[in-house]
């Protein structure tokens, strides 16, 4: 026990509500808030998703105390990393304290619906409350600080803006446009306003306290220094492994650390929080948290001498995330660091280029030591038993002080290279003498590289606006580099490169104006201006709900945390956890598998495998998919990638069953070097003569007399993967049950789960019952791949015959489940003078993985042709094997990939004729009566209206397309350093009714008319919920608030297909149209004979006279409901920094034509969402596979990236096009989800244009290739900018 500590519980409130917990309250030091909120407390509305810090969706705030002032400190804080044991005399505030439906919504809460800022909802709770602990925090806040705010909240399905416009709207100097919204939606909120118990404050201070587990596990909170260092030198002394935790948030990054027996909690100590400012420099204490710091050194920047602190301010904003900051502390900082000294820590560059020390505290002898050291000498030091007492900041004055981050997404990303750099300059006349030697100080280059002495030795005393300076401190600089290689680091190449430009960079900005003028813009940083997004739609008159813009139904309790997803559905009595166990190699055989150390663990119930499967071990085994390759639940002897289910641990927690799964020994035998790059599977495909085979047929048009082809060009397309990044992982609950068997699942297709478990448990499928309330997001992901967990979870429950629960982790979830299939475009295109192509030879190469039963070849083939004529084109498709888990289907499957690749075509020709590639597009346009390629059977021949040049058209005008292209020419004319780039890509998205098989039943109560409705579709926050009740409300006459969607199941959404492609929306609309006909036509008697009856009357009426009240509709071949063209086009401008290779989107203009849409709102929110989706692909998000071994390295928030709220473009302006009524579509309307998705391929062909502004500078015009997804570094590369060109 610590001295003077007490063994007394920990005391905190939740929501006001007192918990107490010691070491019998069935908890373990490692329990994280988030587990305890949500199944100890039972509050389900914070949802967890990475448990990295990574993503937001554990939101919470928290109010505590001050150790050092007192004072009260509101906060929000990751719950996923918060150790619940650290939240001693905390009051905690969840999702469920601001409002609900029983005594209304939150502020916050009714802006977030109104703005229409909730898709699947999954998010949403956390960001509201991000946004409460901000407003909680008592300052000021201005529409810049909520933008920088939502820095660690990812929405996958938004795209943010609408989120930013309804928390903006709190802003002190919201927009007027944001003000007129609020003014009119504040009319429209529909419950009275809640203020959220933020006023009341139960934080309190708490004593020292020692609680022990019958783990024998300890968890100490010291409050002095002396007694935290002795309870570490106790520890010391007795062998027992400790841990000193402080926010604890580095457990995010390093997941895998194995727990300690001791933890000492030092958060409470008011000496490691002791900060002091004053004309001596900064002394921050070593618990003060990165926030504090933050605010600490912007404040200071006003002391002479301590300007520097606005610079390492504006440089803190980018390091993790605002709940990281706030509980993160600069200590633990460093000692990552001091323990991984390749970590990229921007803490410890800013500190080192400031010449800062660290004061570390030990016990000797019983007194307490200090000493101050170094940061170099700190790396070096032994901190076995010390502490962090504090970190001491010089005074500056006079220094030029800068310091740069680069990484892949603008905020919450680690660097690829961070640098800092401080200059004393003399200014002599027209000189810039460096007065002292400077530091120049890197991040990321190399574990040990920190100074470059080299260049820093060289440049004391130097002028450095001389040419000859900048030449020599930069080959000095070259020299010394040797940056580390790695499958995840940017390559050394890059970081040489970059190491170079920084110092450029910092040069220039020294000398200023002395530089010419045209390199100037190689000072700055790109910085972005704040978000704005226009709206543009003309809904027309509508006398019903219908056509309008309505929030979406589910909006108030997805706001509020009440909405309902898998993982929050009450856990029964004797339920059991399911943790996989995966295969750690990825191509070769099982020869053994021996789970018996880990069913000795207490509370592990049983090992699960192949052997216990009564049926089929084949998930892909459905007669509506013909599968071509087993795909097993279980691998039983084959493993064909690294991540294959092996078996499953079933346990009495899911943290136990983790835990138990890795205990589980598998071995290995006939293992060889997978095959993960598609390169590879080609050349191997080719090798071994299947490549011919592989191959869904070779798809040709004639030629024609008229186009003459005089010039060719060839080139490839390489496209890489997507992971999803749906917020909820895959989630599945099985319940046994008296007719076989219950199934609670995040499925996007029902009877996929329900057929297949059948076949795998040899039961009739009307054993099995499925049912789906809602989605966290799908986006194909959970088409096929959620039947790999049901099925595992079914074989669970079956065999143990009791309930069990399956929550992927986000690890397991993106190692073994399959992503967007990568793709290989070799093309040979023939065109005349003009541009027209005369001829095409293209190859569509698809990974798919490890198996082909999901290759979407056929859906690229359908969509190469996008708005063009297909005159001479010779098109293949052939698919390829990986050992990477089977590929699937990712929102827009198979055409984002086919549709980039023939805009980047039409891109090439523009470049060889010299022309502007938009004319080369209208040259080329499809027109009625033209051939088609693939896909509508004959006459092959198109019988539609191109609507690509009246958008063009229209685009040209409102996008202001001459003048902004002229001004890029001019801007790139007079910088070398920024480009720009504009680029306009048109679409052409074939809707085809692939299945109509979405069927709708509805019921009305005779007691008070009030109707509910089920539907086949699932509801994964693409609104389907909210046009179904659209359309009844239109097709019945009555208000929307008297109809309820219930959830969809197996028995009312019978045979259902997967609800994909975008089109289950407007069948739903359809059938429920229908359903509605039907009821009408059974109440025509009563209401002939009724005068205007109430709605009530005329219900109670028909049910007395026996008239039926319930209707179904599925479509029949009678329906004849045909497909149609959804029309984009997207205009895009970009701005890149040439020596870094960082970009922004500066504006993005989409006009997409939705026919008559349904519902403004949500199909606004489909395109907004859908592009930014695209946009993640081609820019942000990488994955990447080990070679040797087949792991998947991108497997977590902290190297994958999909875009935050600051990556969409700073101006975003989206027009759905008007009175463009469908004649073939349901009531006028036309799918959105997914067309706008290809468009966003024109933000690389802004950032080509832009690339080749800077080549051309740098003397070469020819054409280049570019991959995607394109990163800054590929950027820095293309640019072909080498040392000569970094002249003054
Ligand atoms: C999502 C995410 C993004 C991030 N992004 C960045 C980034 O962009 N740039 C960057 O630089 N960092 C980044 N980080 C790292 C982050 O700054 C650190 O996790 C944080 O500062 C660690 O502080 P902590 O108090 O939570 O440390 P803890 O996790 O509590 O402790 C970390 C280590 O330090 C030891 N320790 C803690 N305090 C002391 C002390 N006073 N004396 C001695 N030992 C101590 C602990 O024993 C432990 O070994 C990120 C982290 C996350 C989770
Ligand atoms: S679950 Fe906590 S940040 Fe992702
Ligand atoms: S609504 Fe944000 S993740 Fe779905």
């Amino acid at each position: 026990m610590v001295n003077g500590s007490s063994n007394s519980p920990v005391v905190f409130h939740i929501n006001g509500e007192k918990h107490t917990v010691d070491g019998n309250s069935g908890i373990s030091p490692n329990t994280a808030l988030v587990d305890y909120i949500r199944d100890v407390a039972d509050l389900k509305g914070t949802k967890v998703m990475c448990r990295e810090g990574g993503c937001g969706a554990c939101t919470v705030t928290a109010k505590i105390v001050d150790p050092n002032s007192g004072s009260i400190i509101h906060k929000s804080v990751n719950a996923c990393l918060t150790p619940v044991l650290s939240c001693d005399g905390w009051d905690i505030s969840t999702i469920e304290s601001l409002g609900n439906k029983h005594e209304g919504y939150h502020v916050i809460q009714n802006r977030l619906v109104n703005f229409h800022g909730t898709q699947c909802g999954y998010c949403t709770p956390g960001m509201v409350m991000n946004m409460y602990g901000l407003m909680g925090s008592g300052k000021e806040i201005g529409m810049e600080d909520i933008e920088k705010n939502l820095d660690g909240n990812i929405c996958r399905c938004t795209g943010y803006r609408p989120i930013l416009d309804a928390f903006k709207s709190f802003a002190n100097d919201a927009s007027n446009d944001l003000k007129q919204k609020c003014a009119d939606i504040e009319d429209c909120a529909t419950c009275p306003m809640k203020k959220g118990n933020g006023e009341s404050c139960m934080a309190q201070t708490v004593k020292e306290k020692s609680i022990k587990f019958h783990s024998g596990q300890e968890w100490k909170s010291p409050k002095t220094l002396e007694n935290a260092l002795k309870a570490a030198n106790e520890c010391n002394k007795a062998g027992v492994a400790f841990r000193i935790v402080a926010g604890n948030t580095s457990t995010g990054i390093f997941k895998n650390q194995p727990a300690p027996t001791v933890f000492i909690d030092v958060t409470g100590i008011p000496e490691l929080k002791k900060t002091t400012v004053d004309q001596h420099g900064i002394i921050l204490g070593g618990g003060t948290s990165l926030s504090e710091v933050l605010r600490i050194m912007r404040e200071a920047s006003t002391t002479p001498g301590l300007e520097y602190g606005k610079k390492v301010a504006t440089h803190l904003e980018r390091v993790a995330n605002v709940s990281v900051r706030n509980n993160g502390t600069i200590g633990g900082n460093l000692m990552i660091k001091h323990a991984h000294n390749d970590f990229p820590s921007d803490v410890f560059v800013i500190l080192e280029t400031l010449r800062a020390s660290i004061q570390i505290v030990s016990l000797k002898s019983g007194q307490r030591e200090t000493v101050s050291v170094s940061l170099p000498d700190f790396l070096r030091t032994n901190m076995d038993g010390k502490l962090i007492k504090s970190i001491s900041l010089p005074t500056r004055l006079g220094y030029f002080y800068r310091s740069f981050k680069i990484t892949r997404r603008y905020q919450n990303a680690h660097a690829y290279v961070n640098a800092g750099f401080l200059f004393k300059i003399e200014k002599k006349g027209e000189s810039f003498i460096v007065a002292e030697r400077p530091r120049i100080v890197f991040g990321g280059v190399s574990g040990d590289f920190i100074h470059a002495t080299s260049a820093e030795e060289y440049l004391e005393g130097k002028d450095l606006s001389q040419e000859n300076t900048l030449t020599k401190a930069l080959e000095s600089l070259e020299k010394q580099l040797k940056p580390q290689s790695g499958a995840l680091e940017s390559s050394p190449k890059y970081r040489t490169h970059m190491a170079k430009a920084l110092l450029y960079k910092t040069i220039l900005e020294i000398i200023g104006k002395k530089a010419n003028d045209k390199l100037q813009s190689g000072s700055s940083d790109l910085e972005r201006i704040m978000t704005s997004g226009t709206q543009t739609y003309d809904a027309g008159n509508t006398e019903t709900n219908l056509f309008k813009s309505v929030p979406k139904c589910e909006s108030n309790i997805q706001a509020s945390g009440e909405a309902e997803y898998t993982g929050d559905i009450p856990v029964q009595r004797n339920e059991l956890y399911g943790a996989f166990v995966l295969s750690t190699v990825a191509n070769g055989d099982i020869s053994n598998i021996d789970a018996s150390e880990a069913l000795k663990v207490e509370g592990v119930e049983r090992f699960v495998s192949a052997s216990d499967i009564p049926g089929l071990n084949d998930v892909m085994k459905y007669n509506a998919w013909p599968s071509m390759i087993q795909e097993p639940v279980f691998a039983a002897k084959k493993i064909s990638t690294h991540g294959q289910a092996i078996g499953l641990v079933l346990a009495t927690s899911t943290e136990l069953a983790r835990s138990a799964a890795k205990l589980v020994k598998v071995t290995y035998e006939n293992v060889t070097t997978p095959i993960v790059k598609i390169e590879q599977a080609i050349a191997k495909a080719k090798e071994e003569g299947t490549f011919a085979r592989q191959t869904v047929g070779v798809f040709k048009t004639a030629p024609s007399e008229e186009i003459k082809v005089a010039h060719t060009v060839k080139g490839t397309c390489d496209f890489g993967s997507q992971y999803h990044f749906y917020m909820e992982t895959q989630s599945v609950i099985c319940h046994p049950r008296e007719d076989g068997i219950d199934i609670y699942c995040c499925t996007q297709w029902m009877e996929h789960v329900q057929h297949t478990v059948g076949m795998i448990l040899n039961i009739p499928s009307n054993s099995v019952n499925v049912q789906v309330r809602r989605l966290g997001g799908g986006f194909g992901g959970k088409g096929t791949r959620t039947t790999f967990v049901a099925a595992a979870c079914a074989v669970a429950t079956w065999v143990s015959r009791r309930p069990c629960r399956i929550v992927l982790d986000l690890d397991t979830n993106m190692s073994m489940i399959g992503k967007r299939s990568p793709y290989h475009i070799p093309y040979e295109v023939g065109f005349d003078d003009e541009g027209r192509i005369g001829s095409l030879k293209a190859d569509l190469i698809c990974d798919t993985g490890c198996s082909s039963n999901e290759a979407t070849t056929f859906i690229a083939m359908l969509h190469i042709q996008n708005c063009y004529k297909a005159i001479g084109w010779e098109v293949g498709t052939h698919f390829v094997f990986t050992n990477t888990p089977s590929n699937t289907t990712v929102r827009a499957p198979g055409s984002v990939q086919s549709v980039a690749a023939i805009e980047w075509i039409m891109d090439h020709i523009g470049n060889y004729l010299k022309k502007d590639p938009l004319e080369i597009r209208m040259k080329n346009l499809l027109n009625t009566g033209d051939a088609l390629l693939f896909g509508h059977g004959p006459p092959a021949t198109y019988q539609r209206e191109n609507m690509i040049p009246k958008i063009v058209e229209q685009m040209k005008s409102t996008a202001d397309y001459e003048a902004r292209n002229e001004y890029i020419s001019l801007f790139n004319k007079q910088n070398r350093w920024k480009k720009r780039g504009f680029s306009v890509v048109p679409v052409r998205y074939n809707v085809e009714y692939f299945s109509t098989n979405y069927p709708v039943s509805l019921a009305i109560y005779h007691v008070d008319g009030h109707v509910a409705v089920s539907h086949g579709a699932i509801e994964m926050g693409q609104g389907i919920n909210t046009k179904v009740i659209q359309a009844i409300a239109h097709g019945l006459q009555i208000p929307m608030d008297r109809i309820k969607v219930k959830p969809s199941n197996t028995f009312v959404g019978a045979n259902a297909f997967v609800t994909a492609g975008s089109i289950a929306s407007e069948l739903a609309v359809y059938c429920a149209t229908k359903a509605c006909e039907q009821i009408r036509e059974n109440l025509r008697p009563i209401l002939e004979k009724l005068e205007n009856p109430t709605w009530d009357k005329l219900i109670k009426e028909a049910h007395a006279a026996k008239v039926n009240l319930t209707a179904s509709y599925t479509p029949t071949r009678k329906d004849d409901l045909k497909g149609y063209d959804v029309w984009v086009v997207c205009a895009n401008e970009v701005e890149i920094d040439v020596l870094t290779g960082e970009y922004k989107i500066l504006r993005t203009d989409v006009y997409e034509d939705v026919g008559r849409s349904l519902s403004p709102a949500i199909d606004m929110g489909q395109i907004e969402g859908g592009y930014i989706f695209g946009q993640g692909y081609w820019t942000t998000e990488k994955i990447i596979y080990d070679e040797n071994t087949g792991k998947l390295l991108t497997n977590g928030t902290w190297d994958y990236k999909p875009p935050e709220c600051k990556d969409i473009p700073q101006d975003f302006r989206v027009t759905l096009l008007s009175n463009q009524h469908n004649a073939q579509g349901v009531l006028g309307s036309k799918a959105t989800g997914e067309p706008v998705t290809d468009a966003a391929f024109g933000v690389v062909l802004a950032m080509r244009n832009a690339i080749a502004s800077a080549r051309a500078d740098a003397g070469n015009t020819d054409w280049f290739q570019m991959s995607g997804p394109v990163t800054p570094e590929d950027i820095a590369m293309l640019c072909l900018t080498d040392t000569t060109h970094l002249t003054v």
